[in-house]
């Protein structure tokens, strides 16, 4: 087992976890702790390198965080990034001065290739700054790295003392060669080895968790997401059968997607409930095409059947969320983090009775829990699952839900889905769904006229699902789509294309 430690101490800088992920790019193990950690509970972590982010203070102001000169003299390299490089050069007396031009954005930067971070970087390339402070004299048994046109001290290095500081952000994407100078500092002037992996991360969590679940029972609420399936499949691996995972199919899923998820977990070691309350969700929906009623109603009754079936298993010691890095809402200094209430299944009741909540997915950004769900042997179509809205085809009928409505969209939705698959698409097209609309239209078919529902085909690109595009679909495919979905699906006379980006549209129609 690879017991290689990165640490990143954050100072309440936006690219906190960006920076551990990229360190575990490397190939080492990497987590964010807060800059308050204390020096004591550092030496006992024993890490191989330690990284100061970037933070919105300047090291002048009485609230900006700080800390003690004791962690400079453990021996274990540091690299200051921003904040972290200021506040490294203020601690060990050189001087911090509010730049006359503030530098924001892709920089051209001239590196001193002899620098231990630059050995695989040309003398100039660009970098990515953001700061109003600057560091105008560094501190003494330093040597300056690196300097753009306002910024004379861009990064800085005192070998030997293992000390190492950039100004601006190797790690955001627009930084060329950033991942180099990253890998410099984790191999060459950390030694790490690199090679820790997701089978290190899943080894490492399952043993976690089994230490602090014990003979305890644990309760997931699985969505058939992607994030609460790899953590269903973690938590098995850790703890068996004192598992039980509630499976609240709210009768709102794609086609076969409840026996696909249920068929997933089967033959793992859990105890996995499937709860039938589609009866229950739709005649709370009778009558209601409100958007926004449609998911209260939908999510204060998926809270009712959660409760139901948590009543049924009686005390829970430990809750499991598959919340994930982004879904984390951080105060920004590493202070508890607030715990975001489920999205998937729009907020758990206060009142279930559990000890703890086990989030076992926090660190991990999307990619790698796909990473990581593949490793713990989930199949394919889970782990590549696109986003699903907890309310599932609810919110994808215009108007009111009706048993009818919902066959013909899924039905057509799922035709869509193949025509995607066929066509190679569906890892580049990041969501793709099909909305029946409430609108009717006049049609010919054969010989006689048709009076039938239009369908709304949407597929988008997207990174974050913040913003998006509409994705160009090539209209061959387009066409195979409406073609099979009119001659296949009854009472679809019409279909069209979105073609609105996020914002001013969403990605759901509801
Ligand atoms: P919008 O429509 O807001 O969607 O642009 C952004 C992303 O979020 C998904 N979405 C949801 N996911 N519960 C979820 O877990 C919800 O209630 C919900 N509503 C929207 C949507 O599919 C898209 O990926």
């Amino acid at each position: 087992m690879d017991n290689e430690l990165v640490i990143v101490l954050d100072f309440g800088g936006q690219y906190n976890q960006l920076i551990a992920r990229r360190v575990r790019e490397t190939g080492v193990y990497c987590e964010v702790r807060s800059y308050k950690t204390p020096i004591d509970e550092i030496k006992r972590l024993a890490p191989k390198g330690i990284i100061f982010t970037g933070g919105p203070n300047s090291v002048y102001d009485e609230s900006s965080p700080h800390i003690g000169e004791e962690i400079f003299g453990l021996n274990i390299p540091i690299l200051g990034i921003c904040y972290g490089a200021q506040l490294m050069a203020y601690t060990l007396g050189g001087k911090v001065e509010t730049c006359k031009v503030s530098e924001y954005g892709k920089t051209d930067t001239v590196y001193d290739t002899s620098g231990k971070l630059f050995a695989n970087v040309p003398e100039k390339a660009v970098s990515w700054m953001s700061h109003t402070d600057y560091v105008s004299k560094v501190p003494k048994g330093f040597k300056i790295t690196a300097h753009t046109e306002n910024c004379p001290a861009a990064a800085f290095e005192c070998v030997s003392k293992r000390l190492y500081a950039v100004q601006f952000h190797p790690e955001v994407y627009h930084t060329m060669f950033g991942m180099s100078m990253l890998d410099s500092f984790v191999k060459k002037i950390c030694k790490c080895h690199g090679s820790w992996n997701m089978k290190n991360y899943a080894a490492t969590a399952i043993e976690q968790i089994r230490q602090k679940v014990g003979s305890g029972k644990v309760l997931l609420a699985l969505s058939g997401g992607v994030d609460s399936s790899v953590a269903c499949a973690l938590l098995s691996k850790a703890v068996g059968d004192q598992l039980t995972c509630v499976f609240v199919d709210h009768g709102f899923m794609r086609k076969n997607e409840g026996d696909e998820v249920e068929a997933a977990f089967r033959d793992w070691d859990v105890n996995f409930i499937r709860v039938d309350a589609s009866e229950r969700f739709l005649s709370k929906l009778v009558g209601v095409s409100d958007p926004e009623t449609k998911r209260k109603t939908i999510g204060e009754e998926f809270i009712r059947v959660f409760e139901d079936e948590a009543k049924k298993i009686g005390k829970v010691d430990f809750l499991v969320q598959g919340t994930i890095y982004p879904d984390v809402i951080e105060s920004g200094t590493g202070d508890a983090a607030v715990i975001k209430s489920h999205h998937n299944v729009g907020g758990l009741p206060d009142y279930v009775d559990f000890k703890e909540i086990i989030e076992p997915l926090r660190l991990l950004f999307k990619d790698e829990v796909r990473k990581l769900g593949t490793e713990l042997g989930l199949a394919d179509y889970l782990v590549w699952r696109q986003p699903f809205p907890g309310p599932g085809l609810a919110i994808r009928i215009i108007g009111e839900i009706t048993r009818e409505k919902l066959e013909i969209l899924r039905d057509a939705d799922l035709i869509f889905r193949e025509e995607i698959a066929k066509a190679q698409l569906d890892r580049v097209v990041n969501q793709y769904f099909a909305v029946l609309t409430d609108i009717r239209s006049v049609g010919v078919m054969g010989d006689g006229r048709t009076y039938d529902y239009t369908l709304a085909l949407r597929g988008v690109t997207t990174t974050d699902f913040m913003t998006a595009d509409f994705a160009r679909i090539p209209y061959d495919v387009l066409e195979s789509t409406s073609i099979r979905i009119i001659n296949e699906v009854k009472h679809i006379n019409r279909v069209c294309y979105d073609v609105t980006s996020k914002p001013p549209a969403t990605i759901e129609w509801e």
